[in-house]
């Protein structure tokens, strides 16, 4: 047991009215009395939801938790967390991962709880629920939902997402019938679990595995499949552990840890998304992680995992490849071997323990998948704090790119005009969408690869360069430029660009640039500035979020949740 008295025995110890009061309230969930004599509390922070198959099968899997924590000699109780479906959520599900992250932090802290398994898997559930459990700092591990089986159309694998975006692409070239691109639909998603591409929850997943805040094998392994109930057991009685040991999720999530995180999402060819994430989550334990990180760690790996969007397998291949155990074997002396993980065992000895089962999918270091491919951070006058860009989703030719600007004020503006036929377009111009950074829209929703205009599309264009303040899925690819922080709705350069302006993507030398010249964009700036309108977002969360939160490049937390915090409820810590 830890030297110091366990969190809970605050509450559930004392033979007063208060101890009365706490045991009685809960032993009336049948709860005996001998399990109050001292046994850590471990909270289940559950996101079961019926509102999307990615957390469809959680409940049951917390009763594989339960079942470790009651054999390690801990109490498990359950309790729900805000779930967030990100294909279900209006307007975006981004909007609500720091109201997530809120309802988790103050759920652990105020409740006597000793240590945390959070359950979560759809994009943002798992990154909120990591941020508010990183700022009360308990011992914590992570179970994610796992991903779904591969999908399957007329014999051949489909994949989450990815294959929507290129379906969709030929429904609207003519090259795909409608009934065919419905038929696809039960068969893209045919389990329980997560986007079966690397997509950010799969992303997530395999940077919760580099982080070190779950058991080997958490990502890759199938919703579905019986080894994932075992790993919620044994994740059960490991917690129980670590709260014995005091092992405080700070000392886990270390500088050296979030750089294997930015390894792997390299090597994995991760979800731009992931960028802002892992940014917000560093805050929460008091760490600085830039946009800078991500360019030069990223360069260190090449691209090893042959998955979509930027290759060609699933999550499920992943898992009989070796999964991201096997990612780690290959990345060999680049991983901070020396990290410790809440297995109890360091990076190195996982990676050493694991083995590559088919280099097709995992790709070995002398023949990786393809070059370095974390993402790019594109500066210049247009995106002075940063815009990211992923190569490996992107057509070579275009990463160097001059075209001039078609605009798009906000997204209604784009979907009013993107389908006319007389939009002055080529496959030489550059798409720019505006208002849908954090401040706009509101929440930075995932609208960035814009789908191309119809009249390229039948001339067979199939990819042109597109800039926005927006996020994309991590199921798309593209040629697409995202994050431009400041954004437009904060008075970033990017309000300031017009129809038929000329820019300039130089990807290898990472800048954008806008050709106009300083003068016009003061002129610019005052006409916006004059003809702003007051947002029309007056209450609740809307509001509250869209005076607190961040740029893309700090993470898009609320800005007032950034710091170290702890787990004791005290003036101090609030
Ligand atoms: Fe939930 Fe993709 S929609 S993981």
């Amino acid at each position: 047991m830890a030297d110091k008295p366990l969190r809970s025995a605050k509450s559930y110890g004392k033979l007063d009215r208060d101890g009365f009061i706490h045991r009685s309230w809960i032993k009336g969930t049948g709860l005996p009395d001998h399990v109050f004599d001292g046994r850590p509390i471990i909270g289940i922070c559950n996101t079961w939801s019926e509102l999307v198959t990615c957390q469809f099968h959680l409940r049951d899997l917390a009763e594989y938790v339960k079942r470790g924590v009651w054999e390690a000699g801990g109490v498990p109780i359950e309790f729900p967390a805000m779930s967030l479906p990100e294909t279900q959520m209006r307007p975006t599900a981004m909007l609500f991962r720091n109201l997530l992250a809120m309802e988790v932090e103050e759920s652990i802290r105020a409740n006597p709880i000793d240590g945390v398994v959070l359950l979560g898997g759809c994009d943002k559930t798992t990154p909120g629920q990591l941020m508010g459990a990183a700022s009360v700092d308990l011992p914590t591990m992570v179970v994610s939902s796992g991903p779904m089986l591969n999908g399957k159309f007329q014999g051949k694998d489909i994949g989450s997402g990815t294959d929507v975006w290129r379906f969709s692409e030929q429904v609207r070239a003519g090259e795909m019938s409608l009934k065919d691109f419905l038929s696809a639909e039960a068969g893209m998603s045919r389990s329980h679990g997560t986007c079966n591409t690397m997509g950010t929850a799969s992303t997530i997943a395999s940077l919760i595995e580099a982080l070190g805040v779950s058991l080997p094998n958490n990502a890759a392994l199938p919703g579905v499949d019986s080894r994932r109930k075992t790993l919620a057991h044994l994740t059960g009685m490991r917690i129980v552990e670590l709260v014995k040991q005091d092992v405080r999720l700070s000392q886990i999530l270390t500088r050296e840890a979030f750089e294997n995180a930015i390894l792997m999402h390299a090597a994995i060819g991760g979800s731009t998304n992931a960028v802002v994430h892992l940014i917000a989550l560093a805050g929460r334990v008091g760490l600085e992680l830039t946009l800078d990180d991500f360019d030069r760690i990223g360069r260190e790996a090449p691209l090893l995992v042959n998955l979509m969007p930027s290759g060609k397998y699933l999550m499920e291949d992943f898992c009989y490849a070796g999964g991201v155990p096997a990612v780690m074997n290959v990345l060999g002396e680049r991983l901070r071997r020396d990290v410790m993980t809440v297995s109890g065992h360091t990076q190195g000895e996982i990676a050493d323990a694991a083995q590559v089962w088919n280099s097709e999918v995992i790709g070995t270091p002398e023949a990786p998948i393809g070059p370095s491919s974390g993402v790019w951070v594109l500066r210049g006058n247009l995106a002075p704090r940063g815009a990211i860009i992923k190569p490996s989703a992107a057509t070579p030719e275009l990463l160097t790119h001059k075209g001039r600007a078609v605009v798009f004020e906000n997204i209604e503006d784009y979907h009013a005009r993107i389908d006319d036929p007389d939009l002055e377009v080529d496959e030489t111009s550059i798409l720019v969408l505006k208002g849908c950074g954090p401040k706009g829209y509101p929440g930075m929703p995932e609208v960035g690869n814009m789908a191309l205009p119809p009249k390229l599309l039948h001339k067979g264009v199939r990819d042109m360069v597109r800039i926005s303040d927006a996020r994309m899925s991590g199921t798309a690819y593209g040629t697409v430029i995202l994050h431009v922080a400041p954004e437009a709705e904060a008075g970033g350069p990017l309000a300031l660009v017009r129809n038929g302006d000329e820019i300039v993507v130089d990807g290898p030398n990472r800048s954008l640039e806008l050709l106009v010249d300083d003068a016009e964009l003061q002129r610019r700036r005052e006409d916006w500035e004059a003809t702003r309108e007051p947002s029309k977002f007056t209450r609740g969360w809307y509001k509250l979020y869209i005076d607190t939160v961040l740029q893309a490049d700090q993470g898009a937390d609320l800005e007032f949740l950034v710091g170290k915090s702890s787990s004791e409820v005290t003036r101090e810590s609030h």
